[in-house]
């Protein structure tokens, strides 16, 4: 792919929830965008549902009518997958399976020239698998989006041990220049997000089921205390029980049955129930009209427990993922703050509370459960003996 070919004709696989926003990004930053997907009904979805934005942009006067059709102009559908032969970024957003990717994978390398780069939006499969589904990995990668990606700043950047630092270059320039806040990310489970936001649900699930507050309560605390946006539970209702356990479920088999990934009964017991969430109407809350939904309780003490509690635990991941080189410090708390809208980056935070004081936290909750899932990162225990900060700078007032 030639870097000064300013805007190269991109392809993406699957029109569902992510590839339809992915093509209405980077048709919005002046590509001609080719879709392909194998259902014509998800095609016609799409389509829709693009207008739809778009007719929504110009009535609140965020876009003209006459951008409107000229970004909506740049997007076609096709039902033959060599009509992508022209594209030099194909980003394939199917379904998350590791088959049905290695099979779309091995099959579009032949239809693209040998230039083209070809990117997998999974969240959860291995791109060193993905790669070697292609004779080419060297121009295979992991770019992804959050959802909805139109709204949500932030995009990983995958490379397998198969990738050249070339591709990497040139598809994080591109995803840049989309406007958009990328990070690079080691190719392990969860990439950073997925793997540094399981406390956020775990935790409060535990903490639901030691009976030391219910949902409403612990929601309160996370947001009026925390200033996270929305609560665990709210959270997970708007996800989707369901989809929300798969990935805990597929991270904790990934890390090798690592216990600081487990899964909860009672998650799986909602999914078992068909409580989902929002879309059954019945989650952790009850969305049926009219319906009452218990109030929290207020205790202050209480709910800065919870917070804390939820918040080491956090922290923990975050301090892990760097140990591990997953990214650097910038790209841990940018990923967090841009891509699950954390109210700070969590090093940051660990800097606010002293990494002693969250050291000494993640010790006590460890010796009082006898459970590995508290045991405090290496890193954090190394911090702690010489004093140290993330930030040397003074940055910790923003
Ligand atoms: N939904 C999210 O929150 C989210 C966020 C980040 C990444 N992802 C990842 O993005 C990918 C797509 O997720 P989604 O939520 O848009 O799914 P989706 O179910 O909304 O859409 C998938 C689309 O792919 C099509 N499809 C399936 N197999 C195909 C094939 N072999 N060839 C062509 N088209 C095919 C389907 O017809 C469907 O339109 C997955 O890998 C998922 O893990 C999802």
């Amino acid at each position: 792919m030639n870097q000064n070919q300013d805007k190269i004709p991109v392809g993406v696989v699957g029109s569902g929830a992510m590839g339809t926003g992915i093509a209405q990004v980077a048709a919005t930053a002046g590509h001609e965008v080719m879709i392909f997907d194998n259902s014509t009904e998800s095609i016609t979805r799409s389509s829709e549902s693009l207008k739809k934005v778009f007719n929504r942009l110009v009535e609140k006067g965020k876009v003209s009518q006459a951008d409107a059709d000229t970004i909506l102009g740049r997007i076609s559908y096709c039902n033959n997958l060599e009509e992508l032969s022209s594209a030099k970024l194909v980003i394939e957003a199917i379904v998350e399976n590791i088959e049905a990717k290695k099979a779309l994978f091995s099959h579009l390398e032949v239809i693209v020239d040998d230039d083209a780069i070809l990117a997998t939006n999974t969240s959860s499969l291995s791109i060193a698998s993905i790669c070697a589904a292609c004779s080419k990995p060297h121009r295979v990668l992991g770019i992804h989006f959050f959802n909805p990606a139109p709204l949500m700043p932030l995009v990983e950047i995958v490379s397998g041990v198969q990738t050249s630092g070339e591709t990497l270059v040139e598809a994080r320039n591109l995803v840049d220049s989309w406007g958009k806040t990328t990070v690079t990310a080691k190719d392990t489970p969860g990439f950073i997000v997925n793997r540094v936001a399981r406390p956020f649900y775990g935790e409060a699930l535990r903490i639901l089921e030691e009976g030391i507050a219910d949902a409403p309560t612990i929601d309160w605390a996370v947001k009026e205390i925390g200033k996270f946006r929305m609560g665990p539970f709210e959270l997970m209702d708007y996800i989707g029980n369901d989809v929300n356990y798969a990935v805990t479920e597929s991270v904790f088999e990934a890390f090798f049955y690592d216990p600081r990934y487990k899964p909860s009964f009672t998650q799986k017991r909602m999914v078992e129930a068909g409580w989902l969430g929002r879309k059954t109407k019945r989650g952790y809350y009850n969305y049926a009209e009219g319906a009452v939904n218990p109030e929290p309780t207020k205790d202050e003490k209480l709910g800065q427990e919870i917070v804390n509690r939820i918040l080491l635990m956090l922290i923990n991941e975050a301090v892990d993922a760097l140990y591990l080189n997953i990214s650097t410090r910038d790209g841990i708390d940018l990923a967090m703050t841009k891509g699950v809208n954390y109210p700070t980056g969590l090093l940051k935070w660990a800097d606010k509370l002293g990494v002693q004081t969250v050291l000494k936290g993640l010790q006590e909750l460890h010796e009082l459960y006898g459970e590995d899932r508290y045991r405090p990162s290496v890193l954090l225990k190394k911090m702690a003996k010489e004093n140290a900060r993330f930030y040397t700078e003074n940055v910790l007032e923003n």
